[in-house]
Parts: C-alpha cells; structure tokens; sequence
C-alpha cells in the first residue's frame, strides 16, 4: 500500500493524513473485494523495517491498526475473517505493542465463525524473517527441511499461493513481502497512489489473471 506519504505531500498535509485516507481506502476495498468474489486478501501494513519511521507517524499507523482491527461489527455483516501474520509476539525483537496486539487477538475471535473472504493483515512483518522462522520450526519438530515443511510452518500456512501481486504509487520493486508465497503470482504495478486505488484499478488488476 505505498504512498500514502506522497499522496499527503502533494495535498500540503502531514504524512499521517496520507495513512488515514490509506486505511479508509482498505476499508473500501474491502467492501469491494467482497463483491468480487476474492477469497483471500493480504495487505502489508507495517513493515519490520518500517520501526524506524519519525516517532508520530509510527504512532499514527499503530493507531490506524487499532481501529481497522476495531471495526468487527462492519466485518461480520461482510462475513469477512480477518486474520494478521507477523513476527509473533514474543519472539525476540518483535515489537506490537499490548493495545495492537489486543486488538488484534479480539479481532481474529470475534470475525472466527465468519467463512467469506480471509482477509489478512501483515503488521511487524518481514518475508525473510517469516522464512527463517519457518526453517527454524520445522527444525525445532524435527522435520526434514522441504518445500512442505516451510509451507506448514510459515505465520499463515492456510494462505494459499498469491494470484496476484498490487503494488501503487510507481514502485517498482518486490518488497520484503510474501515471497515465498509470489512465486508464480501475476503483477500489477500502477502509478495510482494507495489512497486513490478505486475498486476499478482492482478489478483491472484481476483481469490480468484472464490473459
Ligand atoms: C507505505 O506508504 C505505507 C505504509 C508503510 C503504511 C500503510 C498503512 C496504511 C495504508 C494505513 C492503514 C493500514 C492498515 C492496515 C491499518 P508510504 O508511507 O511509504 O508512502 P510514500 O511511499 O509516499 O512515502
């Protein structure tokens, strides 16, 4: 979801108006989506790397994280199961404070029992980290290290591999993001800025799975 910072800089306002508008566009997009038909979406919102941003606007997308993992009631009348991967919480350097981390939990329980789309949260995620992870608990259980045995052990072994890979704002790079799970995925790079994402950009960007 990159761009937010841009998108606020080029209307004269902080980068955390940029954040705010970011997560009402999820949140739209998660209605679209819905209709759609999209069994599994997965959005990187916090990075490990990203700890290092200006203290405020560190606060203001935890807080961001807070209320979109708040918003329970708008995600059971989707029938939306929300779901988060990351470092887990207590792994050494792993940093969600307690309040995300609540909201987090009280999230995943109270959108359980719902079995439309799984829509999936990256926060304190990094893909290399969730690799050595993996390798690390397969080894732990004794496993030889192979394909299946990372797919079982990574944060979310239930996601599937990724159809297709959005990325805004003109960036045109692979980040530190699912990559074990893109392999084989489709891409689709705009310009568009995350903010301005319409539910149309994302129809154009599933069309590519029909070339
Ligand atoms: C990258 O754009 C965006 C982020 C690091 C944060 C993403 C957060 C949101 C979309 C808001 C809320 C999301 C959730 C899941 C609650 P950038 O800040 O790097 O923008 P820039 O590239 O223009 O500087």
């Amino acid at each position: 979801m990159d761009g937010n910072g841009r998108w606020a800089a080029r209307r004269g306002l902080p980068r955390t108006a940029g954040h705010t508008e970011g997560e009402e566009n999820l949140a739209a997009l998660v209605r679209h989506a819905v209709t759609r038909d999209i069994g599994w979406l997965t959005v990187f919102g916090f990075s490990t790397e990203n700890w290092v941003r200006p203290r405020t606007e560190v606060r203001h997308i935890l807080g961001l994280h807070k209320k979109l993992f708040g918003r329970v009631a708008e995600l059971n009348d989707l029938n939306v199961r929300i779901g988060w991967m990351g470092r887990p919480f207590d792994s050494p350097g792993a940093r969600t404070p307690k309040y995300v981390q609540q909201a987090i939990r009280k999230a995943i329980r109270d959108t359980s029992h719902n079995t439309g789309m799984v829509f999936t949260v990256a926060f304190d995620y990094g893909s290399r980290a969730e690799l050595v992870h993996a390798a690390e608990e397969a080894r732990l259980a004794g496993e030889t290290i192979s394909e299946s045995a990372i797919w079982q052990h990574l944060y979310q072994p239930e996601l599937p591999p990724v159809d297709v890979l959005v990325r805004t704002s003109g960036e045109l790079r692979i980040s530190n993001f699912m990559l074990w799970q893109i392999a084989g995925a489709r891409a689709y790079f705009t310009d568009t800025p995350w903010p301005e994402l319409s539910g149309a950009e994302l129809d154009a960007a599933l069309a590519i799975l029909d070339r």
